[in-house]
């Protein structure tokens, strides 16, 4: 069936995933945050990708509970900070973000960044989250194949989703490859490469060919490859362009130039630079 905005992915878990979110990071706390996850909900997302590092909790869980959409409908995704990990200090965290965020449950908590020695004590602490309901799902953030293997090695069961930085001139294809056999879904962050490369010339050409913006050819290749996609904008007309991105598809050949821009250049910080 044809994807559209209220299109959602299986987890591993048996919860869904809704394919489309925004994201807030650098979204002001306070107004700014609040009108653009309110903006958002109004045009169908029904998935809000925020960290306690953000500082806008608060604003996403108020926007939430003000819109009057049944919270199940709503998927909140938090994220636990590098300062954070261990098994008891993660579960304060998460207390603080639960707190903050004024919600019973999140959908999904993350960790943030593979934080070296401590993250396998901090994911237990998520298990726990997840068997008293309190995160639906778990599952890690920036994590590489080796911290994958690490994580698949000693849990009794694997990470929802992995949230990484994917667009085309950040092709992970291994990456993608091994958590699509793991049924670990990728999620990407900085699909727009942060604005940042909406000029390049492969990138104008296609999306004048299919007569959408330079923003909507990088989420449809992202939804393409089977990633759930979570731009940021906090302007209502650039949110409601980001969604827009049902109606047509990427023909194969596009989709190879698009990938072929590959340059495994990281706008975050590197990963694999993380023992
Ligand atoms: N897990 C992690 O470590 C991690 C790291 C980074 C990001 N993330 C998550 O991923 C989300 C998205 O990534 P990101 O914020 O780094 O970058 P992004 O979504 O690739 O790009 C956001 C930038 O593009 C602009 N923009 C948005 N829509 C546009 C459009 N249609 N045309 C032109 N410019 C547009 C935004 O400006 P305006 O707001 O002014 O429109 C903003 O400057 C974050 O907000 C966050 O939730 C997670």
């Amino acid at each position: 069936m044809a994807l559209s905005i209220d299109s959602r992915i299986t987890l591993n878990d048996g919860r869904k995933i809704p394919v489309v979110g925004l994201g807030v990071w650098q979204a002001a706390a306070g107004k700014e945050t609040r009108k653009a996850v309110a903006s958002a909900l109004e045009c169908g997302y029904r998935l809000i990708d925020t960290a306690k590092m953000y500082g806008n909790e608060r604003d996403v869980g108020a926007a939430v509970r003000e819109s009057g959409i049944p919270r199940d409908e709503i998927f909140v995704t938090t994220k636990l900070w590098n300062s954070d990990h261990g098994f008891d200090a993660a579960l304060r965290a998460f207390e603080g973000s639960r707190r903050d965020l004024g919600l019973e449950y999140v959908d999904l908590y993350l960790i943030h960044w593979p934080v070296p020695r401590l993250r396998g004590e901090s994911w237990k602490a998520l298990l726990k989250l997840r068997e008293q309901g309190l995160a639906r799902s778990i599952g890690v953030s920036n994590y590489t194949i080796p911290h994958l293997e690490e994580l698949l090695k000693s849990s009794p069961i694997p990470p929802a989703v992995n949230q990484v930085e994917f667009h085309p001139f950040l092709y992970q294809r291994e990456l993608l490859e091994y958590c699509q056999g793991r049924r670990v879904q990728l999620e990407a962050y900085s699909p727009l490469t942060r604005g940042s490369r909406l000029k390049h010339p492969v990138i104008k050409e296609i999306a004048a060919k299919y007569r959408k913006t330079p923003a909507q050819v990088l989420i449809r290749w992202g939804l393409q490859h089977g990633l759930v996609e979570i731009p940021k904008s906090v302007r209502p007309e650039r949110i409601r362009e980001n969604a827009d991105v049902f109606d047509y598809e990427i023909e194969s050949a596009d989709m190879a130039r698009l990938d072929a821009l590959d340059e495994r250049s990281h706008l975050a910080w590197n990963p694999d630079d993380l023992p």
